[in-house]
């Protein structure tokens, strides 16, 4: 089985049940500086002065690959910042992220997103790429960020097909929140009604319908009717659209909102009927999907808890727990092994980055799993500031052992092993 022929000796060797794409084989793989350089069966695996060996109740995979967070910073770092935030993508097996640029100030010209970016290799212990806001210095952010990001006010702008041109021009990736402003009627509890399926179908087939040659990626969508426009166009125009979806509009349905989970569970777009959760949860299962994102969007529980639900933000924390949702889903046999490319190599696609695979030449990213564990989603539990979850009480069978970022042990049982070491990501632009 030996894929690659590594040098003779090399600087770690990582031995156990290992995700090839496929499936999983008892293999070793081989590391040299940052990179994988080979993976081969035991008897063929070149010697190590660092050897380690994952035994039964373990799986080895890459590290995933989120392209939709929020760790907040600049501005908002009450809510979260980068180490706090990096720390929960390294317990949920996460060692790339891409970051919202809504902070406060927004991330729109060059000079904010160099600032991020300083602030984000002093503390981030995970590798990082950087969205940049609508009318952003799109041409002289072109070399730092890996594409722009539009929210639903954005989306009635009159400059917004020169913009998505540009971006055409410059060959960046344009990922849009769904949700046509024109037909959100904020106000009620019953979130999923304030802001109706009709509004994110709208959205997209309004994008759509511009034809304005950028490479669109719709995240975090949320009904089958707005998967059907997605899907119908992409049988057209593959090579420049795409999707993603989220654990929790896979997992959960607006019956949520009448629990006392309703102000936790507030999140846009808003969880939705179990028909369209199930929609969600059949683009995964059948890998329709583009990718899973967790759009991890922490805010203070005080927030989250206002006295009057117009106050409370949209959004919860997910990154600690996404990755072991799906293995839930996977070891409990309603999804296969595959969806795991969802969270790793097919978003890596989507940017253009040689990261989500073990593979030859790849950056050393490993996730060592624990499976077998028994343990419950406890909001409390979080490393990231916001201690909460509309997941609260979920059992999960897996846990996050060890995590290695470029062939660099950042995690092992919950101890993290080093104070900083993300950096930026550069992708493709073209
Ligand atoms: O629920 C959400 N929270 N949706 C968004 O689009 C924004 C995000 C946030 O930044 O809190
Ligand atoms: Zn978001």
């Amino acid at each position: 089985m030996t894929r690659g022929k590594p040098p003779s000796n090399v600087d770690l060797v990582v031995e156990g049940k290992v995700f090839l794409g496929e499936s999983l084989e008892w293999a070793c793989v081989a590391i040299e500086g940052d990179e994988v350089v080979g993976i081969t069966s035991p008897s063929h695996a070149p010697s190590s002065e660092q050897k380690i060996t994952y035994g039964d109740g373990h799986i080895i995979l890459p590290g995933m690959v989120d392209i939709h967070v929020h760790m907040r910073e600049p501005g908002l770092s009450y809510k979260e910042d980068w180490e706090t935030g990096s720390k929960a993508a390294l317990r949920g097996g996460v060692t790339v992220v891409c970051d919202m640029p809504n902070n406060v100030p927004p991330i729109k010209s060059r000079e904010s997103l160099m600032r991020k970016i300083e602030i984000a290799e002093g503390k981030s212990l995970v590798d990082f790429g950087l969205y940049i806001g609508y009318t952003g210095e799109l041409e002289k952010c072109s070399d730092l960020c890996v594409g722009v990001k539009l929210y639903p006010e954005d989306l009635a702008e009159p400059g917004l097909i020169d913009f998505l041109r540009e971006a055409a021009r410059l060959g960046k990736l344009v990922v849009i929140h769904p949700e046509d402003p024109e037909l959100i009627r904020d106000g009620g509890t019953n979130y999923c009604d304030a802001r109706p399926p009709e509004s994110e179908i709208s959205a997209v087939r309004k994008l759509l319908e511009l034809g304005s040659g950028a490479r669109l990626h719709f995240t975090h969508v949320s009904t089958s009717g707005a998967i059907m426009e997605i899907l119908a166009k992409k049988a057209q125009l593959r090579e420049f659209i795409s999707f993603d979806v989220t654990p929790h509009h896979m997992l959960l349905n607006s019956n949520l909102y009448s629990t006392e989970l309703f102000k936790i569970a507030k999140v846009n777009p808003p969880l939705r009927s179990e028909d369209d959760r199930k929609a969600v949860y059949g683009v995964v299962r059948g890998m329709l999907a583009d990718a899973v994102v967790t759009d991890h969007a922490p805010h203070s529980l005080g927030e989250k808890l206002s006295e009057d639900f117009s106050e409370v933000p949209p959004g919860f924390p997910a990154l600690e727990i996404a990755l072991h949702l799906l293995l839930r889903e996977i070891l409990e046999g309603r999804l296969g092994l595959k969806t795991l490319n969802l969270y790793s190599s097919r978003p890596a696609e989507i940017l253009g980055i040689r990261r989500g695979r073990i593979s030859m030449g790849y950056k050393a990213d490993l996730v060592i799993v624990k499976i077998g564990v028994e343990r419950v989603v406890r909001g409390e539990d979080f490393v990231s500031k916001a201690k909460y979850t509309p997941f609260e009480g979920w059992r999960l069978a897996t846990e996050t052992r060890a995590v290695y970022l470029r062939g660099r042990k950042m995690l092992e049982d919950g101890e993290y092993l080093a104070e900083r070491g993300g950096e930026l990501i550069c992708c493709r632009s073209s």
